[in-house]
């Protein structure tokens, strides 16, 4: 049976209704439109981050920062730090651009249409389409992850992802209500997060059983068709933990690159041959087990060293000493947490 794409859309918004996640971003089904800031932060935060793991920050962001102007007057270094812990940093940089902007050009209200969206620093396809809809209930075609996983798998399509991607966008269009575009996105976006799941989706309990081609195959969960992945390439380097009367040294990171603008530990370079120089002398003691940790494009593994000094070697140097019973305090992105983690462990054993 071919899929009708109104009967869909009437489908998932009826259970929509019914269903929706109540989100501290979100309006209710059907009600007037949200405050356009916090679909925009949160649509943000959300990009490749869970909704469990977005909603403790998106509540100290608007509770500090309640208003787009407030947070483009933010020294970027308290949302840098504010920020720590989501990951993807040149997500806070281009945050914070994108404020500044609407404050600046637009009179501190956001453009209303996803063309002029589009034209703020760091809004993408999909959040230009994401705020249009669901801020300004215009029709906008939205299309993130849990919305490809169910249009591969309403229509079964063989093509794997990556390759898959125009034809779902084309599909999605096709099944996009013209009138209710937000809550459907919304209700797309809630469906595969909690329904049409990767692994295990529930389709007992799916609204759109019916008009699923997976469904009707041996195996729901095989769409979308995925290109073989390849294996990360491994890279490794050295950190060093520079400890001075109970304080450590902390540096801030260039803007440009991988954890840009964050506060870190100083490390060699990454790679496949790191060059062991440390950055001050000292009688070093490296941690019997490195540091591992995932980013997009690479694994890494750090060995820590830890050392103390008693000069003040560090101080021609850009950093601070930063005391250490107040870790948890520096805004470190999770890399150089897990550093700090493995140190107090260590210190505890002793
Ligand atoms: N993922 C990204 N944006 C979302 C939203 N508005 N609702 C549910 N899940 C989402």
């Amino acid at each position: 049976m071919p899929v009708e794409s109104s009967s869909v859309a009437s489908r998932l918004l009826a259970h929509y209704d019914r269903h929706a996640r109540r989100l501290p971003w979100r309006a209710l089904p059907g009600a007037n439109a949200a405050d356009p800031y916090r679909v925009w932060l949160s649509e943000v935060m959300l990009q490749q981050t869970t909704v469990a793991a977005v909603i403790p920050y998106f509540e100290k962001f608007t509770a500090r920062w309640p208003t787009v102007a407030d947070l483009a007057a933010a020294p970027d270094a308290d949302l840098m730090s504010a920020w720590a812990g989501l990951g993807y940093y040149a997500r806070a940089r281009n945050l914070l651009a994108c404020a500044r902007a609407v404050v600046s050009d637009w009179g501190s209200a956001f453009p209303t249409t996803e063309a002029d969206l589009l034209k703020l620093p760091g809004v993408g396809a999909y959040t230009a389409a994401a705020v249009a809809a669901i801020a300004f209930g215009q029709r906008a075609v939205v299309v993130d992850a849990n919305v490809e996983r169910v249009v591969a798998r309403l229509f079964a399509l063989e093509t794997p992802l990556p390759a898959a991607r125009p034809e779902i966008r084309a599909k999605a269009d096709a099944l996009t209500p013209t009138t209710r575009a937000g809550d459907f996105a919304q209700a797309m976006m809630d469906l595969g997060a909690t329904v049409c799941t990767s692994r295990n989706p529930a389709c007992g309990i799916c609204p759109l059983r019916e008009d699923c081609a997976a469904f009707r195959t041996a195996d729901p969960a095989a769409y979308p068709r995925k290109a073989a992945k390849k294996a990360k390439p491994q890279r490794s380097g050295h950190v060093w933990w520079i400890v001075r009367d109970d304080h450590v040294w902390l540096e801030r990171r260039p803007d440009k690159g991988l954890l840009g603008g964050m506060r870190g530990l100083p490390t060699s370079d990454w790679s496949a041959t790191p060059d062991p120089a440390p950055p001050a002398d000292a009688c070093w003691t490296a941690l019997p087990t490195p540091v591992a940790h995932v980013f997009t494009h690479f694994a890494l593994s750090l060995t820590v060293h830890i050392g103390a000094i008693d000069s003040d070697c560090m101080d021609h140097q850009d950093g601070e000493w930063w005391p250490i019973a107040r870790m948890a305090d520096a805004g470190l992105p999770t890399l150089f947490a897990k550093v700090a983690d493995a140190v107090s462990k260590k210190e505890d054993a002793l």
